[in-house]
């Protein structure tokens, strides 16, 4: 629908303490002045996403989640043929909550067959032995986190401590109170009358997995093309790219640099400056703009550049260019950090350790003998994996591995690779011939694992991580046509402080062991894109 932009303020979430109960529960809510208010989906009383909770490094942050989710705003877009999507989610949709990015213990870290139904609760304690960064819990039940998400189940998260603004000193500097603003980017759908709308694919009938969304309109913190009303001073965004299926290149209008500090696991070493950064589904960055850069009056927007991909031309999606505006008031204060680690501060990052292990990752999609619609035939892998077979990977604790993630999708879509429980570093990226290496490495059926390496079809030089992407991570965007390179710690029991492979029993019942690990394009994770991972005791 056509919708005036930068007509509706920009809502900022409330903001509480990561501890006491929180419902996951259903309202009506206004996405844009001209829409109705349409059936959505909400933590803690927030119509549509929810509150930004705070907890402090070290410090247990326990809660209990109550589903009072009561329908499913989607109910007619779940397709029960994908792995764990029940028929009874459309009268009692389930709730996995995920604290995405943080040292969960397995038992807390929302194994995503592990839901609770409505009128039931659970307790959680979310990991918080990690540096203050920008997290964020969202659901992540099996086979419909695609559709919790976009009916609004995700939030941030943020965990402080002394050096970022756990106070009272400020020692970094960082803007704190109404200068500091949280911001969930996605793009969505609509129906005329408002309605959240997920069923886009016109050759697929609703109901039937389609490849991935791409919406029409942007929505920030739960309003379409929202404006903020900000003084010539620095603010600091903490922006969480909340998506289904797009990344995004984000810049301002006018071009003028701004200041990247943080990633998905905490403050990079120095402020980088840019005009422009790719953030693709499920990563964050922590950004600080200033606005002195511009007189009084006027006007600076967010913007996107990033083109769409070949499957969602394929669903006649187009780029949205337009993100939200600022407009831009009178006198503010205008001092950026000039160092955020450092011998006075919060040591600098560690290097990337040399990895002992080389694993190789295929990411690709393949035929689905279970679902015969015309776009369902597709299913997405990790390894030619399905979720549920046993072959999955079993690092070892204390172990530092590469993983050199190979895009082999014959789409060309970017993926966005996720690991549970760990940080990570980026090593680089290097081009390889995806052609021959298809040719000459033929993928087996589905359910046999097939990881040839791509080492002697690789085309170009390692390319380094963008200088915004040195941090830690943990998510990466994966390229078509790359082999992108990760370094991963895994921690031992004695490190984290508790055995993150013992097996537990979940509140169904069930006996579980590990996490997983996927691609967060949300429909990618929900059609087998998913994988399970044990990190196993090194005599174990
Ligand atoms: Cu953001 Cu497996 O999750
Ligand atoms: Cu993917």
């Amino acid at each position: 629908p056509y919708l005036e932009r930068y007509v509706d303020p920009l809502p900022i979430l409330p903001t509480q303490a990561a501890t006491g109960t929180l419902t996951a529960g259903y309202a009506l809510h206004r996405f844009h002045r001209d829409l109705p208010p349409a059936p959505s989906w909400g933590f803690g009383g927030v119509t549509h996403l929810g509150p930004v909770l705070e907890a402090r490094a070290g410090e247990p942050s326990e809660m209990t989640f109550v589903n009072d989710l009561r329908t499913h705003v989607l109910a007619a877009d779940i397709d029960t043929t994908l792995h764990g999507a029940l028929p009874i989610d459309r009268t009692s949709p389930p709730l996995v909550v995920h604290l995405h990015g943080a040292p969960n213990r397995p038992e807390h870290d929302g194994y995503p067959t592990v839901a609770i139904r409505p009128g039931q609760s659970v307790d959680m304690s979310f990991g918080t032995g990690m540096e203050a960064t920008t997290l964020w819990y969202h659901d992540h039940s099996m086979g419909t986190t695609r559709l919790s998400m976009f009916a609004g189940l995700a939030a941030p998260y943020l965990i402080r401590d002394e050096w970022d603004t756990g106070r009272p000193d400020n020692p970094i500097g960082l803007p704190t109170g109404d200068h500091e603003i949280p911001l969930i980017v996605c793009d969505k759908l609509f129906y005329p009358d408002g309605r959240l709308r997920y069923d886009n694919t016109p050759t697929v009938q609703q109901g039937h997995w389609a490849g991935g969304l791409c919406g029409d309109v942007m929505v920030v913190n739960g309003v379409a093309w929202p404006y903020l009303d900000v003084d010539r001073g620095v603010y600091r965004f903490r922006i969480v790219n909340a998506s289904q299926l797009n990344d995004y290149r984000l810049s301002l209008s006018n071009r003028m640099p701004f200041t990247v500090i943080g990633s998905d696991g905490g403050l990079l070493d120095r402020p980088v400056s840019v005009v422009e950064f790719d953030i693709a589904p499920a990563e964050r960055y922590d950004i600080l703009v200033d606005f002195s850069l511009v007189p009084s009056g006027t006007t600076v927007d967010l913007v996107n550049a990033m083109q769409i991909s070949i499957a969602g031309q394929a669903n006649g999606a187009h780029m949205i260019p337009d993100v939200m505006r600022f407009r831009v008031g009178g006198q503010g204060t205008s001092v950026l950090p000039a160092t955020l680690r450092g011998p006075e501060l919060r040591p600098e990052l560690p290097a990337v350790e040399k990895p002992e292990i080389t694993r190789t990752i295929t990411m690709g999609v393949t035929a689905n003998p279970n679902n015969l619609t015309f776009l369902g035939v597709l299913h997405m892998n990790l390894n030619n994996l399905n979720f549920h077979d046993e072959d999955f990977d079993k690092p070892v604790q204390g172990t530092v591995e590469q993983w050199d993630l190979i895009n082999a999708d014959a789409t060309f879509q970017v993926h966005s690779i996720h690991l549970h429980l760990i940080q990570f570093r980026v090593i680089g990226r290097q081009d390889y011939d995806k052609v021959r290496y298809l040719a000459e490495n033929p993928p087996p059926l589905l359910g046999t694992r097939w990881t040839p390496s791509a080492e002697k079809y690789v085309t170009g030089p390692l390319q380094p991580p963008a200088p915004y992407e040195t941090g830690w991570k943990d998510t990466v965007r994966c390229p078509p046509n790359q082999i992108t390179r990760i370094a991963v710690r895994w921690p031992t029991a004695e490190e984290l402080g508790f055995d993150p492979d013992a097996p537990f029993v979940a509140p169904d019942g069930s006996t579980q062991q590990g996490y997983v690990w996927h691609c967060h394009l949300t429909d990618h994770e929900d059609n087998e894109m998913m994988q399970r991972l044990r990190i196993v005791a090194p005599d174990g």
